[in-house]
């Protein structure tokens, strides 16, 4: 069996330059992350044991200590909050959330600010919290036909948003207002990994995909290889069965944007292992039929 890896798997940019922060920090103060720096058990349970503790809510952090901002981004009032505790701040939000921040905030001086991309996710409620109070997010085409008129409006994207479904809503909302301004703020790393992803599970037999099961953009990473060929979603090497590889010529492994290298090491290892003990087992049967 022939494993092959998805060319662009694992860390984006912006969790990789996360996580570096905050292990860094931690080896020079007490350091505390508003929330799991990322949708990674694993992850976080070794940073904890580095002495990284998790918090939802400002107060919980001691003077002492350093809060790290995770790569999603915080509304501004977790930052004034900050200060008004004599809290250091180390700002790992990712600089493509940071400039989608600071697009909202200028944006709703002269307009009404709608970001496309999930209510409920932290890096949309940052994005709406620099916009101020009006702004809201919409996700699916119906919520944007349902709009009414408004005289100028901005639109943003969450950056993990499919491109199809943000081009789909601008071009709604271009029926509800005479002036429409488009800030493209979609990340390439999230789509660029799905059409990596699509197009080896359309080579192999079977799709092995790593990450947090909380983790939106691996589950969608293991629906996409799912349209393709069989796949398994699993967290950790230990995860993987045998029997998902009987009689496999190939195997396609890719990773969630919050699985660390290691975790993607472990589990390649081990499928290789697994073929290893397939190809000792052929030949011991090749033998006794001899
Ligand atoms: Fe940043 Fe894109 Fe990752 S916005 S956190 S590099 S998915």
């Amino acid at each position: 069996m022939k494993v092959i890896q998805a060319e662009k798997a694992g860390f984006c940019f912006g969790v990789k330059r996360a996580l570096e922060r905050a292990e860094r920090t931690v080896q020079n103060s007490a350091t505390v992350s508003f929330g799991p720096l990322i949708h990674n058990q694993q992850v976080v349970d070794r940073l904890e044991k580095q002495g990284v503790r998790v918090i939802d809510a400002v107060e919980e952090a001691k003077s002492s200590e350093t809060m790290i901002i995770r790569s999603h981004g915080v509304p501004p009032e977790i930052y004034q909050a900050a200060l008004e505790r004599g809290i250091e701040v180390e700002d790992a939000t990712c600089p493509f959330v940071q400039k989608a921040q600071k697009l909202a905030a200028e944006a709703s001086q002269r307009s009404q600010v709608i970001v496309v991309g999930d209510k409920h996710h932290p890096e949309v409620q940052g994005i709406l919290g620099w916009a101020g109070g009006d702004a809201f997010a919409i996700e699916t085409l119906q919520e944007a036909q349902e709009l009414p008129f408004y005289p100028h409006l901005s639109v943003l994207a969450q950056t993990t948003q499919p491109h199809a479904n943000f081009q789909r809503i601008v071009d709604e909302l271009h029926q509800h207002t005479q002036e429409l301004t488009v800030y493209n703020t979609i990340c390439n790393a999230t789509e660029e990994r799905q059409t990596v992803a699509w197009e080896l599970a359309g080579k192999v037999d079977v799709m092995v995909v790593v990450g947090g099961r909380n983790s939106a953009n691996t589950r969608k990473l293991a629906s996409i290889c799912s349209e393709q060929t069989e796949t398994h979603l699993i967290e950790t090497a230990d995860e993987l069965n045998e029997n998902w590889f009987k009689g496999i010529h190939k195997a396609g492994l890719t990773a969630g944007a919050s699985t660390p290298d290691w975790i993607i090491e472990e589990v390649k290892k081990k499928m290789t292992e697994i073929d290893e003990k397939d190809l000792t087992v052929q030949n011991e049967e090749e033998m006794d039929l001899n």
